[in-house]
């Protein structure tokens, strides 16, 4: 915003609750002094919304007539699988000029090495291990967390990694229960009482009893959660140990940013300016190791980012 506005000499529009602000031509000026004092604050000053402008009959067509009334030449869409997958079709199927910022806790984005929220999300999710060991060990309990991430296993991962969890669930490996409870017996045998970090989308063979409605969002997503009670029920079961879940749920959302999200979203936010002065429509910002690359919206949204198995399996060297 500060090197559009005030270097480049942009004027910038700000679009309420994700797609339905284009749709309905809900903008609202966005200027330096709108955005000052942000930095620290999570979510988003615009608002939110899971609106899909292909689940709404001429949604594209709206958009771009939107924009060009009011006098829009490109939009920056920040967001997940979702918004982005959006943002791509709306350029390559519609000719809209997009450039596409990620952001998601759920780290599940290609040809970027991460995204922002994640680090905060993965931080949040740390804390709470490290202070769910003092009842787990005081009480000699199972503890489980069940963490976000939807079909991917990265804040479970990571969260799990830093908090010296001794199971790690995510939903790119199906988990045996039989096995889970022996790594829960090792863990007290050795006189500490097991964490089980489990990602929301975690599953164990042969499937999970469904957790809620089967709700489906306008982008066909299922609400899911639950997994670590159906767990809980379990371990008590099969150990005959007192077990306890706690689902993170959106407080691993909420808060101030950690640092390594506000330089990420601020750079991000540099060079997604630079790709508009530039012409590069239909790309997005990504993180290449400490670089930021401009890569095709198309390459980040084909398929999802998941934990791949030899990552994994580096885990799973402290388990039990
Ligand atoms: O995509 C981000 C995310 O937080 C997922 O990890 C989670 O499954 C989902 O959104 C929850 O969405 P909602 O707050 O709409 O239920």
């Amino acid at each position: 915003m500060r090197r559009g506005a005030a270097s480049n000499g942009h004027e910038f529009v700000g679009y309420r609750d994700g797609w339905r602000g284009p749709l309905e031509a809900d903008d609202v000026p966005l200027g330096v002094p709108e955005v000052r004092g942000i930095l620290p604050r999570g979510g988003t000053i615009l608002g939110s919304s899971r609106t899909n402008p292909f689940a709404t009959d001429g949604g594209p067509a709206r958009i771009a007539a939107n924009l060009e009334a009011a006098g829009v030449d490109g939009l920056i869409a920040i967001g997940g699988e979702d918004t982005l997958g959006a943002a791509s079709r709306l350029h390559s199927e519609h000719g809209l000029n997009v450039i596409g910022v990620p952001k998601t806790i759920d780290n599940d984005l290609s040809a970027t090495d991460y995204t922002f929220g994640f680090d905060t999300a993965v931080n949040i999710a740390m804390e709470a291990i490290d202070r769910l060991h003092t009842t787990a060990d005081s009480h000699h309990r199972v503890l489980i967390v069940e963490v976000m991430g939807r079909h991917a296993g990265w804040i479970a991962f990571h969260a799990g990694l830093a908090g010296g969890a001794n199971v790690i669930l995510i939903p790119e490996r199906e988990f045996d229960v039989a096995k889970v409870c022996d790594l829960v017996g090792r863990r007290f045998a050795s006189r500490f009482a097991p964490i089980i970090v489990v990602a929301e989308g975690a599953k164990p063979l042969g499937g999970v009893p469904s957790q809620g409605d089967d709700k489906l969002d306008s982008f066909g997503h299922a609400r899911l959660g639950g997994v670590a009670h159906w767990l809980e029920g379990e371990i008590e079961r099969i150990t005959g140990k007192e077990t306890r879940a706690t689902v993170l749920g959106h407080v691993q959302r909420g808060g101030t940013p950690t640092a390594f999200d506000r330089v990420l979203a601020t750079r991000f936010g540099l060079h997604a300016i630079a790709a508009a002065d530039a012409g590069e429509w239909g790309t997005m910002t990504a993180l290449r190791g400490t670089e930021i690359k401009l890569v095709q919206l198309t390459e980040a949204t084909a398929e999802l980012k998941t934990v791949p198995a030899s990552l994994y399996e580096e885990a799973e060297v402290f388990f039990g």
